[in-house]
């Protein structure tokens, strides 16, 4: 049986899905197609990852097909960092919504707390940021809220957020964060995150599971672990007769933690899906909770601006 994380209403999100990050807008409608075929039922979207229009090309098919009916399925995605100030928010949701057909979201993520000017992708250098006192977080938090109490996003929460940040957010006193995704995998725990957010009634997310192999070069670093390749991951899968992509997925569905795998290749939708279905001894999650060394790939130093505000340690709190 797959895994659910229950929210406050009761409104219930399959615990494995699929994530899109990377997946090519050339593949990807296939891989979707293919995805929910197989059994997918959540699949995790963001506008920066540019290839909303083609997942919403799948999703209407596999809706028009009876393969899956709209109500059946949870769909994420994230704002972009250059819709942050009030009046951008809503149109940036009801973009996402048009690329993906749908006329609401399960759940909209607040994709980092950086702020871009509007229409910046990317920033070349820091004339493109806007600080926090520019674009203040809870500015964006209350646009969110708007947009949730319409109907445009059922949930609403937050990715890449630190324990300060998301405490800044739960002070303002509405709607708290449902949700927040973050970066997940043996060599990166999290314990206080994840302790702090299920103590807080929020869900968390993993992302970059297996470790994000396939990232763009800006995002590697000489020497980087791979969690695939670890041999403790290695000798579990072995011993169980599984792959070690499948005991990385296994291990946050154990902790009560969602997980996004990405694939755009049949064969491994398929391994990454049957993941749900595995159970882990504790000793196993013992010998997996001692590999921390707190490794960030996605570490965030391609977002520093200093004068604006931003450094790598003002953006994890750490
Ligand atoms: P592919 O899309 O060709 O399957 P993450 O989810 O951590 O971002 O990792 C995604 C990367 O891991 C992609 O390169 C993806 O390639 C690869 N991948 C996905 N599933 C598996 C698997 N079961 N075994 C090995 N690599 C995988």
């Amino acid at each position: 049986m797959m895994k659910m994380l229950t929210y406050s209403n009761n409104d219930q999100m399959p615990a494995l899905g699929l994530g899109t990050w990377k997946s090519d807008p050339g593949v990807v409608k296939k891989a979707i197609i293919e995805a929910i075929a197989i059994g997918y039922l959540h699949i995790d979207c963001a506008a920066i990852y540019g290839n909303e229009n083609e997942i919403g090309e799948a999703l209407e098919e596999c809706m028009n097909k009876g393969m899956v009916k709209r109500e059946e399925l949870w769909i994420t995605s994230k704002l972009w960092n250059d819709s942050h100030k009030q009046g951008e928010v809503q149109p940036a949701l009801e973009k996402t919504l048009a690329d993906l057909r749908l006329d609401y979201l399960d759940l909209y993520l607040m994709h980092w707390p950086v702020a871009f000017k509007h229409g910046t992708s990317f920033p070349e250098n820091s004339e493109g940021y806007l600080s926090l006192d520019e674009a203040p977080l809870a500015e964006t938090w209350q646009a969110m809220q708007e947009v949730q109490k319409k109907g445009l996003a059922k949930h609403i929460g937050t990715s890449n957020f630190s324990i300060n940040k998301l405490e800044q957010l739960i002070a303002l006193g509405g709607q708290i964060p449902e949700m927040n995704q973050v970066e997940l995998h043996p060599y990166l725990q999290q314990q206080g995150l994840i302790d702090f957010c299920h103590q807080n009634d929020i869900h968390v997310t993993a992302y970059s599971p297996l470790g994000s192999m396939d990232r763009p070069q800006v995002f590697k670093k000489e020497g980087e672990p791979v969690p695939l390749e670890n041999g403790t991951i290695k000798s579990i899968a072995e011993a169980k007769g599984i792959s070690p992509a499948q005991v990385l997925l296994a291990w946050p569905l154990h902790r009560k933690i969602s997980v996004i795998p990405k694939s755009t290749n049949p064969k491994r939708l398929r391994e990454n899906f049957e993941a749900h279905a595995i159970a882990l001894s504790d000793d196993e999650m013992h010998a997996i909770a001692s590999l921390d060394q707190h490794e960030r790939i996605i570490d965030g130093s391609f977002f520093v601006a200093e004068d604006k505000g931003y450094t790598v340690a003002n953006l994890w709190d750490e």
